[in-house]
């Protein structure tokens, strides 16, 4: 049978109004960047009202530093907050040219989500995940009817844009696509992160894609030169940090996104390679057991 994919998507200078999926750190700071930069209206979805409440004040005290620090004007501040849209209905992407998800690292609820939007996003509308280790040609297959593969309408619309964190900060973003991926969804991916302001670097699916597969092993190593006492807490982080001019060393980087999140990525990498390299080491699964996951929890190889 051969493929049948979507006759035409929306180019990036046709996109003018984003969905976004997910009010977490992630997604609060896709939908502001989006807003800001590309100047489309967004519309910010979250089950919970209270998530939404929390991303837009943040939002704001974004955007009052932005304006304090003459960057924009107050006029765009205003603009950008404008065309912002909390919601807690799915059914608002109705109109949406194209959707980001970024909601947690759970593959049922991703794919839960997209089968959804599937059916409400247009059919021109890219879909675009945030995942940082889950396939998206996973994902992918969760748009395409269960009886027929081969039918591509949605899934050759699917495709992943990994921010980095926190997104109004860092310029890098990696456009993953996976098998089902088409040609255009992919140029409209990159060239829609360029509007925002982002630089794109491009991978094909594979565990941990490009920025994971090469930056956890980096903290799983650093991780266990600690617990085998090759190097203090404070020293390793320090070459690291003024030997190769990264603002944090490698274990301050892990208590920032979080020692739960390293584990799961390596774990990842573990299970789909089959390649012992990427053993997690055991102090990581030991600071996870104990609870100590890093910043947001108060404590990881720091206290906060
Ligand atoms: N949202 C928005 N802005 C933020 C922010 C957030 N969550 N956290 C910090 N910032 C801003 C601050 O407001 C500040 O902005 P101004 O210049 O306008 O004042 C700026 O970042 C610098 O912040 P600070 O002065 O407080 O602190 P800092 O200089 O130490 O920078 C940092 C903090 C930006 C986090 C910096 O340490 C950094 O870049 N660290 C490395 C982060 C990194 O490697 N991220 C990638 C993680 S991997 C990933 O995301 C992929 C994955 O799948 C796991």
């Amino acid at each position: 049978r051969s493929l049948s994919t979507s006759s035409s998507v929306a180019t990036a200078a046709e996109v003018k109004r984003l969905g976004v999926v997910g009010a977490g750190q992630m997604g609060l700071g896709i939908a502001l960047v989006a807003a800001r930069n590309a100047r489309v209206r967004v519309t910010l979805v979250d089950t919970s009202q209270a998530s939404l409440d929390k991303g837009m004040k943040f939002a704001d005290k974004l955007l009052e530093k932005d304006v304090s620090k003459k960057r924009i004007s107050q006029i765009d501040a205003d603009t950008t907050r404008s065309v912002l849209s909390p919601t807690t209905k799915m059914e608002d992407l109705s109109n949406a040219d194209f959707v980001i998800e970024a909601v947690p690292e759970i593959p049922s609820l991703k794919t839960a989500i997209f089968s959804q939007l599937a059916k409400i996003a247009p059919p021109h509308a890219i879909l675009a995940t945030n995942t940082s280790s889950i396939s998206i040609t996973k994902i992918a297959s969760a748009t395409t009817p269960p009886d027929n593969p081969t039918d591509l309408a949605v899934a050759s619309r699917v495709v992943s844009t990994h921010f980095m964190n926190p997104v109004p900060v860092q310029t890098g973003v990696e456009i993953i696509s996976g098998l089902q991926t088409s040609p255009e969804t992919l140029e409209t991916a990159v060239e829609f992160c360029k509007r925002m302001g982002k630089i794109p670097s491009q991978s094909t699916d594979s565990p941990g894609f490009l920025a994971n597969r090469i930056l956890m092993p980096y903290i799983n190593e650093a991780v266990i030169c600690l617990e085998t006492g090759v190097g203090r807490k404070e020293d390793i982080d320090s070459i690291m940090k003024n030997g190769t001019n990264v603002p944090m060393g490698p274990l301050q980087l892990a208590d920032f996104i979080g020692i739960d999140t390293c584990l799961a990525i390596m774990k990842v990498l573990q299970e789909e390679t089959g390649d012992g390299k990427y053993r997690p080491a055991v102090l990581l699964r030991k600071m996870v057991d104990a609870g100590w996951v890093g910043k947001k929890c108060g404590k990881g190889f720091y206290d906060y």
